[in-house]
């Protein structure tokens, strides 16, 4: 058990849309990310999921009853989506974000689009 520096982690890989775990709390994850571009539209059904922005701008287009509205978080920022609520990150600068959600959650969720090439679909990789 050692403290665990964010800009080391960071530094550690180049993959986009690729999260690593950094921690764990209870049974849930701290995951960080790099991102650029578009994630996908996808839906976590029974969980909500927690964004820190570190570095950059993120961009999360929500689907609402209301219709389709686009949240945009600065660096410092933080926002939860509420589960079953569909959403699809982008971003339009390299961007680096922290994620805490349940241990075992799909990045692309239980309902999504097709996964494009350039996105990782996983429940997070060890930090190496
Ligand atoms: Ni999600």
């Amino acid at each position: 058990m050692e403290p665990i520096s964010l800009q080391t982690a960071l530094a550690s890989f180049t993959e986009q849309w690729s999260p690593r775990i950094v921690t764990t709390v209870n049974d849930y994850d701290v995951r960080v990310a790099k991102v650029e571009g578009e994630h996908l539209w996808h839906v976590h059904e029974d969980t909500d999921e927690f964004f820190l922005v570190l570095a950059g701008e993120l961009h999360i287009a929500l689907r609402e009853a209301a219709g389709e509205r686009t949240m945009v978080l600065p660096k410092g920022s933080v926002f939860t989506v509420p589960r079953g609520t569909e959403h699809k990150p982008y971003a339009h600068v390299l961007t680096e974000i922290l994620v805490f959600e349940p241990t075992g959650t799909l990045s692309v969720g239980d309902r999504h689009d097709e996964v494009p090439d350039h996105v990782d679909a996983t429940t997070g990789h060890a930090l190496t």
